[in-house]
């Protein structure tokens, strides 16, 4: 036995060498098949055929609008216009464009247009060129038109022809108009509206395409008070009105948006009560009525909204005590309501620490008048990032990133350890 032992140990250690470094090998193989995933990379699929196939009346288009075809418009993104093509025999015709970043010289003509008119989608992004009137042809295909930072100056007259959109977005140019209701009364298909931060001036429409799931009117001169035909929008799930001068009261219909999760109505003149009829749409994620002149009390309903993720009552003329407890606050991204006067918070369900921008409450429900004096002398630095840390919970949560590096590192140590374990059988057995 004793002149046997010897024998099989050098075979167990090569093979061990071996089986460790297979080992090692298919855990590294591991993390880079896991990779990809992250790596965006679905062209692959996009553009089976080489060398252009677009349609040679639209490749001319496009290089008298200085865009570079070097490469096939319909493989993936070229240097600066991102295009999709359908796959029509013999030749491809383009379905959508995306210009941005154009350099000043780009101009638009009246011939190119015409042999895009195959376009559904049309954006421009960064593209400060002159607008022109759009051929019918093209206008009469359009389902999706973009406007970010381009175009220099529009005016509704100009939009209200695109009247097939189904999605339509301004912003950041300049709209002269009279109001949003002669670029949209028109638009008989339109399901999604951003108009924000065009300076658009005038009230907000009477009539509303009851198909409309999203409006945007942020950031622009609107106001007059918010019609009840909006509140009828029952496919409605993101309304934004921010950034505008409306004022009067919130609709007390506005519970009959059955479908909305966020709503911003912040910065604006608003004034009167939360409508109790908010209690009606349990599926709100976000609630922004900052920066207004609301008053009464917050209501309790609010605190039963589970899917809540931001609120922001700040800087308004409510009043009473906060209806929230720590576990509320805590469960919320950003929750705001310092800025209200007259608002209280309860010392025995919120504690000492809390750092909310209002006063504790003494006990008839009234704010403790001159807030803390210790808060304000004693740490003032630690005030602010206390109340960052409670009023804007930011959790950060890793999803994918280091798992993945975890998983491969893991399926890479157990496999050793168990190659490790059944070697020592095998020796034993061998024996
Ligand atoms: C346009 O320019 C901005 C900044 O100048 C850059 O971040 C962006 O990636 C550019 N877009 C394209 C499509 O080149
Ligand atoms: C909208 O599209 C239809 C065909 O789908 C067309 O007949 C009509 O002229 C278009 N309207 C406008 C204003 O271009
Ligand atoms: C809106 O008007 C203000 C001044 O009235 C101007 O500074 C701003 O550039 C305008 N915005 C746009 C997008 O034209
Ligand atoms: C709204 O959408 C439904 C189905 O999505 C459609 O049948 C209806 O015609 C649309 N209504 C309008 C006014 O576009
Ligand atoms: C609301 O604004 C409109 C238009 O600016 C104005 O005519 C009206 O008097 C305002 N209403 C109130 C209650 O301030
Ligand atoms: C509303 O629009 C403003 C900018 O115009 C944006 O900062 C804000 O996040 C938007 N809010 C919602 C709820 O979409
Ligand atoms: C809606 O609000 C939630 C919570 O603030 C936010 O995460 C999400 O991005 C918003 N959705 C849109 C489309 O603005
Ligand atoms: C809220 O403000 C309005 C005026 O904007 C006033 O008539 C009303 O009495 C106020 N309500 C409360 C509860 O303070
Ligand atoms: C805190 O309030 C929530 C409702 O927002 C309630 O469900 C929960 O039981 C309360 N927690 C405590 C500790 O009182
Ligand atoms: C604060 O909460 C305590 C305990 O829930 C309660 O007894 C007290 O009445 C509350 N104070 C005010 C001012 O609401």
């Amino acid at each position: 036995m004793a002149t046997m032992a010897p024998d099989p140990s050098p075979l167990l250690i090569f093979l061990l060498l071996l089986l460790l470094s297979a080992a090692i090998s298919t855990a590294a193989t591991i993390s880079p098949t896991s990779a990809p995933t992250s790596t965006p990379k679905p062209p692959t699929s996009t553009s089976p055929i080489s060398s252009s196939t677009l349609d040679p009346k639209q490749l001319r288009a496009l290089q008298s609008l200085n865009i570079p075809t070097s490469k096939d418009p319909c493989s993936p993104p070229p240097h600066s216009a991102a295009a999709a093509c359908d796959a029509a025999r013999p030749f491809r015709h383009l379905t959508s464009l995306t210009l941005s970043n154009c350099s000043d010289d780009v101009a638009l003509s009246l011939t190119a247009l015409k042999s895009l008119s195959t376009l559904t989608s049309l954006n421009f992004v960064n593209c400060p060129i002159s607008p022109i009137r759009f051929p019918s042809e093209l206008t009469s295909n359009l389902h999706s038109f973009t406007c970010v930072n381009s175009l220099k100056k529009l005016t509704g007259v100009w939009l209200s022809r695109l009247q097939n959109v189904t999605e339509l977005t301004v912003s950041r140019v300049s709209i002269t108009a009279s109001g949003p209701s002669i670029i949209l009364n028109g638009m008989k298909f339109l399901h999604s509206v951003t108009l924000s931060q065009t300076n658009l001036s005038g009230y907000l429409p009477k009539h509303w395409h009851p198909n409309l799931t999203f409006v945007d009117l942020s950031g622009n001169h609107l106001k007059g008070k918010i019609p009840i035909s909006l509140t009828r929008l029952e496919n409605l799930v993101r309304l934004n009105l921010s950034s505008n001068s409306l004022n009067e009261t919130i609709p007390s219909t506005i519970g009959d948006l059955s479908s909305l999760q966020n709503l911003s109505l912040a910065s604006n003149s608003l004034s009167g009560p939360i409508p109790d009829s908010l209690a009606a749409l349990p599926g709100l994620m976000h609630l922004d009525l900052g920066s207004n002149q609301l008053n009464g009390t917050i209501p309790n309903f609010i605190r039963d909204m589970k899917k809540l993720k931001y609120l922001n009552l700040g800087s308004n003329n409510f009043h009473g005590v906060l209806p929230f407890n720590a576990t509320f606050i805590k469960g919320l991204e950003v929750f705001k309501v310092g800025e209200n006067s007259n608002l209280c918070y309860n010392h025995s369900i919120l504690g000492s620490k809390v750092k909310l921008g209002i006063a504790p409450c003494d006990k008839h429900g009234l704010p403790l008048s001159p807030p803390p004096a210790k808060d304000l002398s004693s740490d003032d630095s630690s005030d602010s990032s206390d109340d960052e840390d409670y009023g804007n919970v930011e959790e950060k949560k890793h999803h994918n990133g280091p798992s993945k590096v975890v998983l491969g590192v893991a399926i890479g140590l157990s496999s050793i350890v168990f190659l490790i374990v059944f070697l020592v059988l095998l020796s034993k057995c061998c024996k």
